[in-house]
């Protein structure tokens, strides 16, 4: 199973793809994490794709290309793969295409998380990440057991440095100029599966796990 999932910024991706990835066993691609990584291991790529993300703005096409080309070749693709946050513009939906069929692979599903822009900002500053394994968490609508600690591993909670109010407006109007052109892009190919984004964890859950039981 290959799934794209598409959506604005906490629409709510990086929640559900884990969810998925613990259910079916796919592994969860995120550029985000990947970018956060390597700027928190201060690598050369990360040093590049800092000030962009600090400012909001998408890192360069070519940067996540290369990663995620690198990551779709890993062993534990083979069995299918979420891409949580790529692509996020039309260049990037090309590269993709043509890694796929250059590997005899294509995608199943490209799920769009319909979300009005309204809830994002009250979901995005209330967000805490844990710093050892990347589980997310809100401090209202999905709240750790402890202050700070993270369930799964004890770890750090932390808000990430693009969660301020700021960032998040920016983040989403470029979410709207070059991201959500790729929902047209994508129902033309016929691949577009909208879901309603708004409503609870577990709802939103239950409706991709529909469209993956639909195929
Ligand atoms: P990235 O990390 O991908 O961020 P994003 O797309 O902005 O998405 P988020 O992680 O903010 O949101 P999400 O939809 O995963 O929401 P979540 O599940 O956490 O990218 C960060 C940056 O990296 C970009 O700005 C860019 O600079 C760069 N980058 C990454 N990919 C790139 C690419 N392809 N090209 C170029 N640059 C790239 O949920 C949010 C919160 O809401 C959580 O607290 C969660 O608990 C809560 N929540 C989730 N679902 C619900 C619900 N149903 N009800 C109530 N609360 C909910």
């Amino acid at each position: 199973m290959n799934l794209v999932f598409l959506g604005p910024p906490g629409a709510g991706k990086g929640t559900q793809a884990n969810l998925v990835t613990k259910q079916c066993g796919i592994p969860q691609i995120s550029t985000g994490d990947i970018l956060r990584s390597a700027v928190a291991n201060q690598t050369p790529m990360g040093v590049k794709a800092k000030r962009y993300m600090d400012d909001g703005l998408l890192v360069p096409d070519d940067v996540v290309v290369g990663i995620v080309e690198e990551r779709l070749s890993s062993d534990d693709c083979v069995v299918g793969f979420i891409l949580d946050g790529f692509p996020r513009t039309v260049a990037q939906a090309d590269a993709l295409k043509v890694m796929l069929q250059g590997a005899g692979r294509s995608i199943e599903h490209v799920i769009s998380f319909e979300v009005d822009h309204s809830v994002l900002l009250g979901r995005l500053t209330g967000r805490r990440m844990c710093r050892s394994c990347g589980r997310g968490f809100h401090v209202v609508f999905d709240p750790p057991a402890e202050t700070g600690v993270c369930d799964g591993c004890g770890g750090e909670l932390y808000q990430r440095e693009d969660d301020r109010e700021e960032t998040i407006r920016r983040r989403l109007e470029v979410y709207d100029e070059q991201t959500a052109p790729l929902k047209s892009y994508y129902e033309a190919a016929s691949l577009l599966r909208k879901i309603d984004a708004l409503g609870t964890i577990e709802s939103v859950q239950l409706a991709i796990q529909n469209i993956i039981a639909s195929r």
